[in-house]
């Protein structure tokens, strides 16, 4: 705090007295006190956050609005904690401000005739990543959202890839010049924050209705219903023609008009070509069936020629007819955010600290949490496996799943009770005692009897039956007419706390499900709230449930605080919340768009992410049909390699053991098995998301950003830096996968040890028990086959792999998996691996020892070749063994590397 004053007066003087350059160490408040604010002009100021973020506030009386408007995605505990070396700025000679410099960023003012544009370079002033545009009022005013309040344009160059902005029902990752509606929903989320590949990040503080490169009202396709679909007599055949302007791809955005809105299986497709196109080929813009269709749709198609006449076929199963607008991808087009009811533009621009030796992405992640608050490490268990289905019925059911769980073998750590425990006593948080006598009874079992957490869902609303509603309504706590309590008014937070606290929090559940929180139906939609009007905040709700149920847990509750939602925002991972996509349908075609949907939501500064493994609306058939199996088979191979591992499914008995015997096998051998063993490399990996900015489920641009050719896949990504995965999503079995090239190391087979060459392959028919996974040189600690996270045999040994091919490292991690405290004893273990010697090296155990750390243990060491160290299963044969108690070991490996050589 003390700080401030020495700014104010700092820049007081500046402002006086043409002092051209100074500097100051200091930290900062973003703006939130006056003396940071750099008042550029009445409607412009800016504040140094840090070395690597300036902040940048447009409209009226903006050094005011830079103080005073509050914000929600901004961790309030980051607040003068921010450090940075110098900044310093530039007069001209009438003494305006025309540039501002920290050690990392460039930020020139430009005056472009009675508009101000703002120039982001590196500090060397050599390198521009980007800069305002002020000529894109056109387009603002054609947009086809209404009532635009705000809008910022940047430029952009064509190797550049725009990345972020959360998930989205499409397969597409690179979202430059792409259309998005950016407002919440049952299987959409928005975080306005874009990241670059060329090493910067924009957070967009605005809260209400947004798009990002909003289409243009005049660019809408004239499409008129021809005839009912033959096939589908339900679906309606709309056509009409598009001639575009140049030649190149095009986005299309099917504004839905709210008509599928919630709930409903609908299908949707477009399609482009036939008549005077070239080829006559016809092109799939999309071809979409979902439990829910979203508001807006965006579909893409690529290789279109300028003047021809396409004719445009859309299909569809509502109503009115969905409106079509196309935008044309332009390799130079701006970058473009606009939000409906606010009056100021208020947003981040970031790069990241590069000299960490992160990639620059990882960097640029770590000045976002730097603002957003970081993730903190989950309990252990919550890296297990999730079993949860919709729902269980009673005590007596739960528990026997539990026990069956354990019968059959499935490693398993979390189950979960879904809605409706209620029973008749209304929706809310209290058990039906008919169905659940001895709910404490119940935790404690599963906690004793079982090694299993419990998670409990917990909704927004309550019926007007109950004491809940009463006790909301009588504070003036609900939206309205609504039954949502208003999660922005801090007292209707602390009320839903004690809600959930005395249902179950004191009867030991560990984890709360906050289910719905978009809010469902647009609960808080032209009403008021707490701070103002459901419209201004309309994306904030889970965030401010998130932190309703973040606040009560750290402040009384000595577990590690974990909640999922059905929504998210920017800032929400601070709350030790963890989004999942929603209520998804059972086909390939969804399991393909989640692969995307997953690498750009993390590309969107949020570490953690899940979904229903297996799909939420499953097929009647689903526990004999052959297809369905394998797509759970899929699903679970994807899900081991994601943050949170959890099944779900609506009307399923999800229990593995439903799908026979040879269905269940394979996933617990495949998946199952591998997530298990995966987990001190898992483990460790999430201290580096907490400790560093970190990203565990990588797209592959973080890694291999110089590599042009990964920028838009978006079905493969990195896991942690050791394992690249090319999740099967196809019914047969087929798909092709890229393997980066590596300045340094190789590409081995995870399954057969072989090592495999960069470039484009082809793979067909990958058997149902394995995925496409290839390790790079690395070293990699598994732990045994084991049931969950705490099983004792996990103390006693683990295998160390070693993918040789360069030299490699490896922090090995460690706690009790359970002390909530930032301070908590903890070790790490340092492997080093040295390709010339042949030797690996593992160092002193560091740090403090925490209860129950094994003080002894048995390292088998591999050195992975052909055929051996390959595969999930433990390797039988290992190069050595040796004892570990805590004091550095050289392991001579010599005689097996001679083998790899062969
Ligand atoms: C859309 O997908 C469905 C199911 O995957 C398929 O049967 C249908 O042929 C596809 N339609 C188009 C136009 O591609
Ligand atoms: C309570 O809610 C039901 C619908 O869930 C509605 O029909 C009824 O009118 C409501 N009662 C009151 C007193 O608001
Ligand atoms: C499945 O496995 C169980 C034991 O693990 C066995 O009792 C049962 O007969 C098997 N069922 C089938 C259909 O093979
Ligand atoms: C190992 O797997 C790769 C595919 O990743 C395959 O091309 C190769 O033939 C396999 N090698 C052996 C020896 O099975
Ligand atoms: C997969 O199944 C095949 C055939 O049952 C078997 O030969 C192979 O060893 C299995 N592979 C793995 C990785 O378990
Ligand atoms: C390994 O040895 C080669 C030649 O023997 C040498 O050029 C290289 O610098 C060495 N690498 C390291 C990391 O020591």
């Amino acid at each position: 705090m003390h700080h401030s004053t020495q700014i104010a007066v700092f820049l007081q003087i500046l402002c006086a007295v043409f002092v051209g350059v100074s500097s100051a160490e200091v930290g900062s408040s973003c703006g939130r006190n006056n003396g940071d604010i750099i008042s550029i002009r009445s409607d412009l100021a800016l504040a140094v956050c840090s070395d690597t973020i300036v902040r940048i506030v447009r409209g009226k009386d903006a050094a005011s609005a830079m103080k005073n408007r509050e914000s929600l995605v901004i961790d309030p505990r980051e607040h003068h904690s921010k450090r940075f070396s110098q900044f310093s700025t530039d007069l001209d000679g009438g003494g305006n401000i025309f540039s501002l410099k920290t050690e990392k960023l460039l930020v020139q003012i430009d005056h472009v005739g009675e508009s101000i544009a703002l120039a982001f370079l590196d500090s060397s002033g050599d390198f521009l990543y980007t800069r305002e545009l002020v000529d894109s009022k056109a387009q603002g005013d054609d947009g086809i959202s209404n009532e635009v309040s705000v809008q910022q344009s940047w430029s952009s160059v064509p190797e550049e890839s725009i990345y972020g902005g959360g998930y989205y029902v499409n397969n597409f990752l690179d979202f430059k010049g792409a259309p998005i509606h950016m407002v919440q929903m049952n299987l959409e989320v928005v975080i306005p924050f874009l990241a670059s590949s060329r090493g910067y990040g924009i957070l967009w503080d605005g809260y209400g209705e947004t798009w990002l490169n909003p289409p243009r009202k005049s660019n809408q396709i004239n499409l008129e219903p021809t005839a009912r679909s033959r096939e589908q007599s339900h679906e309606t055949v709309a056509t009409g023609t598009f001639t575009p302007p140049h030649s190149g791809s095009y986005w299309f955005s099917l504004d839905m008009r709210n008509d599928y809105y919630f709930n409903t299986n609908h299908h949707i497709s477009l399609q482009i070509g036939g008549l005077q196109s070239k080829d006559g080929n016809t092109m799939t813009a999309c071809n979409v069936t979902e439990n829910n269709l979203p508001k807006v749709l965006l579909c893409k198609v690529d290789g279109l020629n300028q003047f021809n006449n396409y004719k445009v076929v859309l299909n569809y199963d509502s109503d009115q007819t969905p409106r079509v607008f196309w935008s044309f991808q332009d390799p130079t087009g701006p970058t473009t955010l606009q939000t409906k009811d606010t009056d100021f533009i208020d947003y981040y621009f970031m790069v990241g600290e590069s000299s960490t030796g992160a990639t620059q992405l990882d960097s640029v992640m770590s000045s976002y949490r730097s603002l957003t608050g970081s993730a903190s490490m989950f309990s252990k268990k919550t890296y297990g496996f999730w079993q949860c289905k919709n729902h269980y019925q009673s005590q007596e059911e739960l528990l026997e799943a539990a026990k069956q769980l354990r019968l059959h073998e499935i490693p398993v750590d979390n189950i979960v009770q879904d809605y409706m425990y209620w029973g008749d006593k209304g929706w809310g948080p209290q058990w039906d005692e008919k169905k659940y006598p001895d709910p404490a009874g119940m935790i404690k079992e599963l906690h004793n009897e079982f090694s299993l957490s419990f998670m409990v869902s917990v909704w927004s609303k309550f019926d007007n039956t109950t004491s809940f509603f009463d006790e909301m309504k009588s504070q003036g706590y609900l939206l309205d007419d609504s039954t949502y309590f208003d999660a922005w008014n801090p007292g209707a937070r602390a009320l839903f706390f004690q809600f959930i606290e005395n249902a179950h929090l004191s009867i030991g559940a560990d984890a709360l499900w906050l289910d719905a929180t978009e809010p469902e139906y647009d609960n808080h939609l032209n009403k008021k709230i707490f701070l103002g009007t459901g419209n201004q905040f309309r994306n904030t709700y889970s965030l401010e449930v998130a932190k309703s149920f973040y606040e009560g847990f750290v402040s009384k509750i000595p577990k590690r605080p974990f909640s999922l939602t059905r929504s998210s925002f920017a800032g929400q991972h601070r709350y030790g919340s963890v989004v999942w996509t929603g209520d998804t349908v059972a086909s390939f075609g969804c399991l393909r768009r989640h692969i995307a949907m997953s690498i750009n939501y993390q590309l969107s500064g949020d570490p953690y992410w899940s979904m229903d493994i297996g799909g939420y609306l499953r097929p009647d058939d689903q526990y004999t049909s052959e297809k369905y199996k394998m797509l759970m088979i899929r699903w679970f191979q994807f899900g081991t390699f994601i943050p949170i591992m959890r099944v779900h499914g609506c009307h399923a008995n999800t229990e593995l053991w439903n799908y026979g015997n040879q269905t269940q096998s394979i996933i617990v051998q495949s998946a199952l098995n591998l997530r298990y063993r995966l987990m001190p490399y898992i483990y460790s990996g999430f201290r580096l998301v907490e400790q560093n900015g970190f990203t565990m489920q990588r797209g592959l641009v973080f890694d291999f950003g110089f590599d042009p050719n990964v920028r838009s896949i978006s079905d493969q990504f990195m896991f942690g830096s050791a394992f690249m995965v090319a999740p099967i999503h196809t019914v047969d079995s087929s798909r092709s996968y890229y393997l980066p090239q590596l300045d340094q190391g190789l590409w081995r087979d995870f399954y057969n040890g072989t090592v495999v060459a960069a470039g484009y392959h082809h793979a067909s028919n990958v058997a149902p028990n394995k995925t496409l996974l290839f390790a790079r040189s690395s070293i990699v600690v598994l732990a045994p086959i084991s049931s969950h996270v705490h099983d004792p045999i996990t103390l006693l040994s683990s295998e160390v792999r070693i993918y040789t091919g360069k030299d490699s490292s490896f922090s090995l991690f460690e706690d009790d998996g359970i002390d909530p405290s930032p301070s908590r004893p903890c070790t790490t273990i340092h492997f080093s691996w040295s390709e010339n010697s042949s030797i690996l090296r593992i160092g002193r155990l560091k740090g403090k020892s925490y209860p129950g750390m094994p003080s002894s243990r048995l390292f088998h060491i591999v050195v992975v070749r052909e055929n051996h160290g390959a595969g999930v299963g433990e390797t039988a044969d290992p190069d050595a063994t040796v004892q570990y108690t805590g004091k550095e070991i050289a392991v001579e490996l010599g005689q097996s590397l001679e083998q790899v050589k062969k």
